[in-house]
């Protein structure tokens, strides 16, 4: 029990604590899967770094290029969907109340057939939600905590905290390690994809792709090779595919693009970065028949039970404004967002790696991950933040191998991101060791 008021009488005996503040101790043991938790959220943590620097700076021009939030207004035929939707809330004819836990029926059928046209999805294997990373946590749930998970290294962090929360893994080991988990490295030397003849068998393996923070998208054949391990190993791959929409190039913007993919894979996604959804909050994820347990039961069945149980559905007002996002005019005008967004990563990538640094991703992301030899990535963040009032991501917090990296986000007002290339010029003419940092060639445009 923790006691933390000196006001506190007689707790122990009469097991009535009175405290005179906020913090007094219940009888509840704190789960111990909370205590493994080295840090806070990596997002939450930054944003708080940020309001210290705010303090500090009470003038700064503070540039946010950090935790990857949309800025641009959503497109008015999505905005007027859900204003019609809820104005008709107001109405005998237009209300209503609960809607299928499992999502309205006609965007479960709209996601299957454009999303993955072709690809073989029913309308009934597609789950609408409140967002991808919700459905992570759900989808945790639904494995339990005897469960193996692998993940990429570096990751979007929501995989290895949940796992941590249901106790699929050990303690704090080490340089942001866990025990239990499978850290699989992508680097600029293995071009972003895990060797996987050395990765040890796990029952999960959450891989995103374009991946988040390394703005790398895997090719077809990286695809084939992960869904071929899957099923050497029985294992099934939570496939998170938030930023499809920026694909470029021919790299996959599903798993279901994948021959074979239905038997091991589940998919989930999210309207918030296609469509700048991340506060309306929508998302879906897809379970196919085919995916079963080891005892050949259904997977979608339980899943199922889980979201009628611990989820009541999407909002419909947000559902009317993903059938506006997936009609053909509300497409074509968020493809001028997200091209807008590409612009501004093809724009920090050019001015970085001008400098003489090297630069990832940008391509078929938001994202650009940009690499600092020899450099601690919270020094550089303290850094660039010091000296530029510019907030970026420290690629350590993505995991060990993002050690040495800054994770830049494109998501600004294009005079922001003019305004912060301005500023990283001049930081970087008055940083003596730059060549340390620069290698001879950049990834981003080999590939551009
Ligand atoms: C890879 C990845 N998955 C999921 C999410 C969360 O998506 P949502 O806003 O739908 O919860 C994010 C958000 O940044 C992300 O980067």
């Amino acid at each position: 029990m923790m006691i933390t008021s000196l006001f506190q009488v007689n707790g122990a005996s009469s097991g009535i604590q009175r405290c005179a503040h906020v913090v007094c101790g219940t009888k509840v043991a704190r789960n111990p899967n909370m205590e493994k938790l080295k840090n806070g959220y990596l997002f939450p943590e930054i944003g708080q770094k940020q309001l210290a620097h705010m303090k500090k700076y009470p003038d700064a021009q503070i540039i946010n290029l950090g935790i990857g939030d949309t800025t641009e207004p959503i497109p008015k035929i999505i905005t007027s969907a859900m204003a019609e939707y809820s104005l008709g809330l107001s109405t005998v004819e237009g209300y209503k109340g609960y809607g299928a836990e499992q999502g309205n029926k006609e965007l479960r059928k709209v996601i299957a057939e454009t999303i993955y046209k072709d690809m073989g999805i029913q309308d009934t294997e597609v789950f609408v939600s409140d967002g991808a990373q919700c459905d992570i946590a759900r989808l945790q749930l639904l494995f339990g905590s005897n469960v193996t998970i692998a993940v990429q290294d570096p990751t979007f962090p929501a995989y290895v905290d949940s796992g941590i929360i249901l106790g699929q893994t050990g303690e704090y080991a080490d340089y942001g390690r866990y025990n239990g988990i499978e850290y699989m490295r992508c680097a600029p030397e293995n071009h972003f994809f895990p060797i996987l003849s050395t990765i040890k068998p796990t029952d999960i393996i959450f891989f995103c792709s374009p991946n988040n923070p390394t703005g790398h998208a895997a090719s077809r054949d990286q695809l084939v090779k992960l869904v071929e391990i899957a099923k050497r190993n029985g294992s099934i791959i939570v496939f998170d595919s938030a930023y499809a929409a920026y694909v470029s190039d021919d790299s996959p913007r599903s798993i279901y693009e994948i021959p074979g993919s239905k038997e091991v894979a589940i998919e989930v996604s999210s309207f918030s970065k296609s469509a700048g959804f991340t506060g309306v909050r929508l998302g879906w994820t897809v379970i196919p028949e085919e995916l079963a347990y080891s005892n050949g039961s259904p997977i979608l069945k339980d899943f199922d039970r889980i979201i009628t149980t611990c989820f009541n559905g999407a909002s419909n007002i947000v559902q009317a404004g993903g059938l506006a996002c997936l009609s053909k005019e509300g497409q074509k005008d968020l493809h001028g967002v997200i091209s807008f967004y590409k612009e501004n990563a093809y724009i920090l990538a050019e001015t970085l790696s001008s400098i003489g640094l090297q630069v990832y991703g940008g391509l078929n992301s938001p994202y650009i991950w940009v690499h600092f030899p020899g450099t601690k990535s919270w020094d550089m963040f303290a850094e660039i933040l010091e000296r530029t009032h510019i907030i970026t991501v420290p690629g350590s917090g993505f995991g060990p191998s993002g050690e040495s990296f800054l994770r830049i986000s494109a998501f600004n007002h294009r005079e922001l991101i003019l305004e912060a290339c301005r500023r990283f010029r001049r930081f970087f003419r008055t940083v003596p060791s730059i060549s340390s940092y620069s290698l001879n060639q950049t990834d981003f445009f080999l590939h551009h």
